[in-house]
């Protein structure tokens, strides 16, 4: 198979290459899919980068993918051969990702697709909305909550505002623009503020009189202020990045004082539970047509690096890698 490899980390044009691999063959519980799709996310970028040395002799990069079932190894049902699925985790402590014509992941990282919904969103769906489910229902029950969305156009953003809306919760969110407001607009976002405005925390106040329940967000240190002046008493704080200019310090006696509930995730680190809750979830909002994909940046397998250079350099919309 044709597939991107890389032997080191470092730079995406120095260590992306393409190369002629062995077919991968399904072992015990696994399937293996033949690659539509393949979906480019920031952990992707970071994983390939830096210098750490490898563990393993190659990597192909991409967690997440999808395509069809084409084998399936021992205790598999060969009912699933044909069926259409989205991949999750399929380059997690594993070096089959999904930037290669094939992949193998045990059998429940392939999970069903409806006939309704593309390859191209099926690629843009597991990372992003597993990582949103988790981050929403950390604290409980969702419906009826009034939520903050750090960062509404972000892919994680973009998940969080869906999943919340199909939930019966309130959505605000933050944007940087109009373009980025329409998009958030699209995913069904209640109220959408620009968090660079200076009358911001008083716009996002007015819409949650009483302070808003959660606050799902992708930027704390730049945000706690912000955070802090709209969220309830006992509200809680779920965050599920690192920032790229270092660790915030955090006021500590105002966090006491408002009793706040500070959570991180980390999506490589979830339960089974919360998994399969997860992957559930998704699956519901997919099959009711409520999810939706961002725009789509298209390359082919011959441009991974200019792929993951463009993940790397913050675009808007959804990077997909057309293997087929
Ligand atoms: N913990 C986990 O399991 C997990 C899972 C998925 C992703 N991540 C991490 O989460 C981050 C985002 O991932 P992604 O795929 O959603 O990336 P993305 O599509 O590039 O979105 C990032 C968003 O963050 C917004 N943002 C940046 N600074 C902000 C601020 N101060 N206030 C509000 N919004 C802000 C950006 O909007 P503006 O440019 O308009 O500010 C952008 O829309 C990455 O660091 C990624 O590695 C972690």
């Amino acid at each position: 198979m044709k597939a991107a490899v890389y032997r080191q980390r470092g730079v995406a044009h120095d260590v992306l290459t393409i190369e002629d691999l062995p077919d991968p063959t399904p072992g015990q519980g696994e399937v293996r899919v033949r690659v539509h799709a393949s979906g480019v996310n920031p952990t992707d970028w970071k994983s390939r980068s830096g210098d750490a040395p490898m563990t393993v002799e190659y990597q192909i990069p991409n967690q997440d993918g999808a395509g069809v079932i084409d084998a399936v190894g021992d205790g598999v049902d060969e009912s699933r051969i044909g069926e259409r699925v989205w991949l999750f985790h399929a380059a997690w402590n594993r070096v089959n990702g999904t930037a290669a014509e094939y992949t193998v992941v045990p059998s429940d990282q392939a999970v069903r697709l409806p006939d309704s919904i593309t390859f191209n969103q099926a690629a843009g769906l597991a990372i992003p909305y597993i990582t949103a489910y988790g981050c929403l229902y950390l604290d409980g029950p969702i419906a009826g909550k009034s939520i903050l969305i750090a960062g509404g156009a972000g892919a994680v953003g973009h998940a969080a505002i869906e999943l919340a809306k199909f939930d019966g919760a309130q959505v605000i969110t933050t944007v940087s623009s109009p373009e980025k407001a329409e998009l958030a607009r699209a995913a069904g976002a209640d109220v959408i503020v620009n968090y660079r405005e200076a009358d911001a925390i008083d716009q996002i106040k007015a819409a949650a009189l009483g302070g808003v329940d959660r606050v799902i967000e992708v930027a704390l240190g730049a945000n706690i202020e912000l955070d802090l002046s709209v969220l309830r008493p006992a509200g809680s704080i779920i965050t599920y990045a690192a920032e790229p200019t270092g660790d915030p310090q955090l006021p500590v006696r105002r966090l006491m004082t408002d009793n706040v509930t500070l959570h991180f995730i980390l999506v490589y680190n979830f339960t089974q539970t919360q998994i399969d809750d997860a992957v559930a979830g998704v699956s519901k909002a997919l099959a009711a047509g409520a999810l939706t994909p961002l725009p789509e940046i298209h390359f082919t397998l011959d441009q991974i690096a200019e792929a993951h250079e463009a993940v790397e350099a913050g675009i808007t919309g959804k990077v997909i890698v057309d293997i087929a």
